[in-house]
């Protein structure tokens, strides 16, 4: 009986680790991405009012709102050139809005009746040179695809206070608007193959509603590696939460931040309030120090060009991440606070502790706590200079490993952060006891 149940548990726990292996090796280009841009873009930029919002919660009517497409001629439209500024951020990936919750697709849908090419001046495929463009650039593709459509006939939701009907009472007018969504996010996969899923809405139904076990598969089939994010009521394969950084680690393996750069998804002349490229950086790092991703959002204009503030965010961006290369992509998340007062993160194989330094440090020193390795070296990264450090507080009778000051002159300082590579002489040992007094003599 014992060998009969070793036996059949034995298959299935080797089956648990090929799958736990497989999905992480699924998610590896992912989650050594840490740099993605979102791009929401569509007719709601003619105007520049809130996307899709501004007619369902009733700012404008549906008809002034819809009355944009005629404004969004895309004529400065330049793929190439977004690919390249976007490859310049550090960035190794992008997502592009193909259709937001108002309904307006991007591409030459033959499903549904609002699209770029029917009914804007733009009349063209506006997805298929930017997905070119990314794939020449060796950026990953993902798709942001809304599973409301507020616009649609079929949908149960038109503005906040017209809902067309309950699915109960229509279940029939529900099969029909899941079968146009289905048939538009198979085109998309049939057409372009993105690397990336990233649904939104999917708070106004239920999981069976939105039939999510279908969805995933049919998107899944024949390209297994393919990533959705969890806006499929958790069904996804990694998080999202969304504009503010989490003050901790998130609980699942791989997660992603999305966040614009100032007030706005999409563009909108009035909105000014731009973060800085410091403090873009410092939710950056925060996020990689926490082992996860950022996904900043840049909103193009109707014409097509992207606003120069988004364009100055993404190089200065792009001059930190291309400095600081090694301490950005391919790193696990740091060490607790206590042992630094700062973020951090890990060399994949733990023996590279890096620490980013926001600030000017006081009398040129830094410090670290509880290190039980040996450091064989420190130096800054992407400028190279070796720096010098002294161990105080460790004493022979105990074990606890003493505070390391690390030297760093001004010299050495970046202008956003500057980054120490703490060469350990192995895996990162932490001292986690407390202290005891005499311990050995
Ligand atoms: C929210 C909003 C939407 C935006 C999205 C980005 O779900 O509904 O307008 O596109 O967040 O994460």
């Amino acid at each position: 009986m014992k060998k009969l149940i070793l036996s059949l548990l034995l298959p299935l726990n080797l089956l648990a680790q090929t799958d736990t292996s497989s999905f992480d090796q699924k998610m590896q280009w992912f989650n050594d991405a840490k740099l993605g841009i979102f791009i929401h873009w569509g007719i709601y930029s003619v105007n520049g009012i809130s996307e899709s919002w501004s007619f369902y919660n009733e700012y404008i009517s549906h008809e002034d709102y819809l009355n944009q497409k005629n404004g969004f001629d895309c004529s400065e439209y330049d793929p190439e050139y977004w690919a390249t500024i976007i490859k310049e951020s550090g960035a190794k990936y992008a997502v592009i809005t193909t259709k937001h919750h108002d309904g307006f697709a991007l591409w030459d849908s033959k499903y549904g009746n609002l699209n770029a090419v029917r009914n804007s001046p733009a009349k063209k495929d506006l997805l298929r040179p930017f997905v070119t463009a990314l794939r020449k650039k060796d950026l990953k593709t993902g798709f942001y695809y809304s599973l409301p459509d507020w616009s649609f006939k079929d949908y149960t939701h038109h503005t906040k206070s017209q809902k067309r009907y309950k699915i109960k009472e229509d279940p029939q007018r529900w099969k029909r608007f899941l079968n146009y969504s289905d048939n538009q996010l198979l085109e998309l996969k049939n057409k372009y193959d993105p690397d990336l899923w990233w649904f939104d809405g999917d708070w106004e139904h239920n999981e069976e509603e939105w039939e999510i076990d279908k969805i995933k598969s049919m998107l899944s089939k024949d390209r297994t590696d393919v990533i959705f994010n969890s806006r499929l009521k958790g069904k996804g394969d990694y998080e999202t939460p969304e504009i503010g950084i989490p003050v901790y680690k998130p609980k699942s393996k791989f997660w992603e931040l999305c966040m614009t750069m100032n007030d706005s998804w999409g563009f909108q002349h009035n909105d000014k309030n731009y973060k800085s490229p410091q403090q873009v950086i410092d939710i950056f790092v925060d996020c990689i120090s926490k082992g996860g991703n950022l996904l900043l959002d840049i909103g193009p204009k109707a014409d097509g060009s992207i606003p120069e503030e988004q364009v100055h965010i993404l190089k200065e961006l792009g001059k930190w991440t291309s400095k600081h290369k090694e301490a950005v992509y391919e790193t696990n998340s740091g060490i607790p606070y206590e042992y630094f007062y700062g973020p951090t993160a890990l060399s994949k194989d733990s023996s590279i502790l890096y620490l980013y330094l926001r600030d000017i440090p006081k009398d040129n020193k830094v410090l670290l706590k509880g290190i039980k390795n040996k450091i064989n070296r420190i130096y800054v990264v992407g400028n190279g200079t070796i720096l010098s450090h002294n161990v105080f507080c460790k004493v022979y009778w105990n074990a606890y490993p003493g505070i390391t000051y690390i030297g760093v002159p001004q010299n050495v300082l970046d202008d956003y952060y500057t980054v120490l590579a703490v060469y350990l002489d192995g895996k990162i040992n932490l001292y986690d006891k407390y202290n005891a007094a005499i311990e050995s003599n």
